[in-house]
C-alpha cells in the first residue's frame, strides 16, 4: 500500500506538496469515494484512482524546465562527487534525465523529464530546436567576427550552423552578446567564442526552443504543460503528449 500523495506525485501531476493540496481540494477520487484525508493509503495495482475526473496512469510522464546553477553536473552521478541537478529535485520521486547537457559551469534551462523518446526528438539534429544563450564574452567583438559567427565557422574541422548573434551589451572590458543554434556540439558555444579571439566568462541558457526561462529563479524549476510542450515541438515533432495536466 502507498500513500495517495506519492502515487500522485509519481504520476507527474504535482510535486507530493502540490499532491496534497489537490487531494484536499476533493480533486483525487479513489475507486468511488472522493479522498481529502491525507496519508490514505491507496494499491496502486487495485485501486482506481482519478484526478479531475479522469483516471490517472503511472506511466504517466513528467516535463520540467530548471534553471540549473553553475558548479552542477548535468550527468546522472559524478564520480568526483560534485552536485548533480537531480539534487535539485527531491520531491521528485521518479527519475529523470537532462534532455541534452549544460557544462559545468553554464546556467540556465535545462529541459527535464523521465521520457526517453521525448528526448530523442527533441536532440534529433532534423528538429532543430533552437537554444538561446547570454554569453558574456572577454572584450568587444568586432562586427566582422560577429558576423563570422552568424555565417559558420570552422572548429575542428566541422562548419558551425549559421546562427543569430545580437549585442546585448558592449564594453571594452566584456561584451554581452547573446546567441541562438540549433547545435549541441561540447562546449559548442565557448568554442565558437574562442575561435574569434573571444573567450567567453559567463555562460547562461535563456530558452530552449520556446521554452523561455523567464523569471525562474536560480536552482528553482517548474513543470511543463501540454501547452509548453506544443509550443517546444513548434508542431514540428510528430510526438504524442500524453497524461500531464492541460
Ligand atoms: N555551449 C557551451 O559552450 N556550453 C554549454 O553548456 C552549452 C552550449
Amino acid at each position: 500500500m502507498e500513500r495517495l500523495q506519492k502515487i500522485i506525485a509519481q504520476a507527474g501531476i504535482a510535486s507530493r506538496r502540490g499532491a496534497e493540496k489537490l487531494i484536499s481540494q476533493g480533486r483525487v477520487r479513489v475507486n468511488d469515494h472522493v479522498v481529502t484525508q491525507m496519508g490514505h493509503k491507496v494499491n496502486p495495482e487495485k485501486d482506481r484512482i482519478f484526478f479531475d475526473g479522469s483516471p490517472i496512469n503511472l506511466e504517466n510522464k513528467i516535463y520540467l524546465l530548471l534553471n540549473k546553477p553553475a558548479g552542477y553536473v548535468t550527468t546522472l552521478s559524478d564520480p568526483q562527487g560534485r552536485p548533480i541537478v537531480t539534487d535539485l529535485l527531491p520531491e521528485i520521486d521518479v527519475r529523470l534525465f537532462p534532455v541534452g547537457r549544460l557544462d559545468l559551469e553554464t546556467e540556465g534551462a535545462l529541459l527535464m523529464t523521465n521520457d526517453g523518446a521525448l528526448g530523442n526528438y527533441v536532440l534529433h539534429p532534423r528538429y532543430e530546436i533552437n537554444k538561446t544563450y547570454e554569453a558574456t564574452v572577454k572584450g568587444l567583438p568586432p562586427a566582422a567576427s560577429i558576423q563570422r559567427l552568424s555565417r559558420g565557422i570552422m572548429i575542428e574541422g566541422h562548419k558551425t550552423y549559421p546562427a543569430q548573434l545580437r549585442f546585448l551589451e558592449k564594453s571594452k572590458a566584456h561584451s554581452k552578446i547573446e546567441i541562438i543554434i540549433h547545435e549541441g556540439k561540447k562546449r559548442q558555444v565557448r568554442k565558437m567564442f574562442q575561435a574569434i579571439g573571444h573567450p567567453v566568462v559567463h555562460l547562461k541558457r535563456t530558452a530552449y526552443g520556446n521554452l523561455q526561462l523567464g523569471r525562474l529563479s536560480s536552482g528553482k524549476y517548474r513543470t511543463l504543460t501540454k501547452n509548453d510542450l506544443k509550443n517546444l515541438f513548434l508542431e514540428k515533432i510528430p510526438f504524442t503528449i500524453k497524461n500531464i495536466p492541460a
